[in-house]
């Protein structure tokens, strides 16, 4: 098949083959991924001290772009059942109108040096809201250590910023109060990280066997469905780890919303890639089963994956722990390097 500029799409490779598998992945970002469970408890081991002012605030905003930014979205799904505080995600630069002296603003840059988030970060400074960073340095760190607001510094090994969401995630979540599961969720990624690690072979590997799937798919995107809220964070998780890991594109939409909009589409199978179901709400199983019986067989694959655990954060985790070690093995099956980013680059030297 050939894409638009006519580069030919590469042949699905082997995923039980190691020497391939180092030949590709040149920077071994499995490894990254595969280390995903040390990395939040190492986070949660250092215990970082740094309490968010709860008590003086009525919202928050949490502000980050791209591999920082999903800490965003992960932490406002994870709040919502259960929370007293409205979390609002940002991923532009500035914060809305109704931000001010009452509303804390919790800044995610791993690099520190991301111009939408030091935009949100100075405004909100601007505005007297309270600010939290949560970075490895740079200019966010700069800024927020003169205006003698609260920094959690996390490590910086070299490892990209999509794969470090853990160092990030875990401090905002113990800022927050939201930390009361992570000894679950660790235990849930540590499980996934087992079943699903490169030396277990494809035949046994459900990783694997999804990453085949998404790689071999040659009609179409495939589209990523997630039930409303964590489901639905997992499914653009996963969109967004194609993108960068695998170099491939991805769709992605919620249920039930897609039922009143985008189910209507599905009758046209001319270009239809596959699909994946991932569903984190027990709530909607019934619906998603629905949808499965009629029109599973309008896509040219279909595949579901459902959330385990008792909360939101551990339900979570056994979602990205599987999702996000897919990207990178779909990235291998593809011959294609998951490292780097050479567009993202280019667009931040050129703003
Ligand atoms: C790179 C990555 C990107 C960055 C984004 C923001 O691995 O995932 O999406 O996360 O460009 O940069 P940071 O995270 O440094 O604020």
């Amino acid at each position: 098949m050939s894409g638009p500029t006519g580069v030919e799409a590469p042949a699905v490779m082997d995923l039980d083959d190691d020497a391939r598998q180092a030949e590709v992945d040149t920077a071994d970002a499995l490894a990254d991924v595969e280390q995903a469970p040390a990395q939040w408890r190492a986070a949660l081991e250092a215990g970082q001290d740094v309490r968010a002012p709860l008590d003086l605030v009525d919202h928050v905003v949490v502000c980050g772009m791209g591999g920082s930014g999903i800490v965003a979205d992960v932490v406002a799904a994870v709040a919502a059942p259960r929370y007293d505080l409205p979390v609002v995600p940002r991923k532009s630069p500035g914060l809305p109108a109704w931000v001010g002296g009452a509303t804390l603003v919790v800044a995610v840059s791993y690099s520190g040096n991301t111009a939408e988030t030091l935009a949100s970060a100075e405004e909100a400074l601007d505005r007297g809201a309270p600010v939290l960073g949560i970075t490895s340095g740079g200019r966010l760190a700069e800024l927020l250590e003169d205006a003698g607001q609260p920094l959690v510094l996390v490590d910086d090994p070299g490892r990209p910023p999509r794969h470090s969401t853990g160092a990030l995630l875990v401090p905002v979540l113990q800022a927050l109060e939201l930390d009361g599961d992570l000894d679950d969720a660790i235990a849930r990624l540590e499980g996934i990280t087992v079943a699903c690690h490169r030396d277990v072979p494809s035949a046994d590997n459900p990783a694997k066997q999804l990453a085949l799937r998404l790689a071999g798919a040659d009609t179409g995107v495939p589209s990523l469905y997630g039930t409303a809220g964590i489901g639905e964070v997992a499914a653009y998780r996963l969109r967004c780890q194609l993108a960068e890991n695998a170099k491939m594109r991805a769709s992605h939409h919620a249920v039930p919303e897609l039922c009143h909009n985008e189910s209507v589409a599905w009758d046209d199978t001319s270009t239809a890639g596959g699909v994946l179901w991932i569903c984190e709400d027990p709530a909607e199983q019934a619906r998603v089963d629905v949808l499965r019986d009629l029109f599973d067989d309008h896509f040219a694959w279909a595949e579901g994956v459902t959330a385990e655990g008792a909360s939101p954060l551990e339900r979570y985790a056994s979602l990205v722990g599987l999702l996000d070690l897919v990207s990178v093995h779909t990235a291998i099956a593809r011959g294609v390097d998951p490292t780097p980013i050479a567009p993202i680059d280019r667009i931040k030297a050129a703003l």
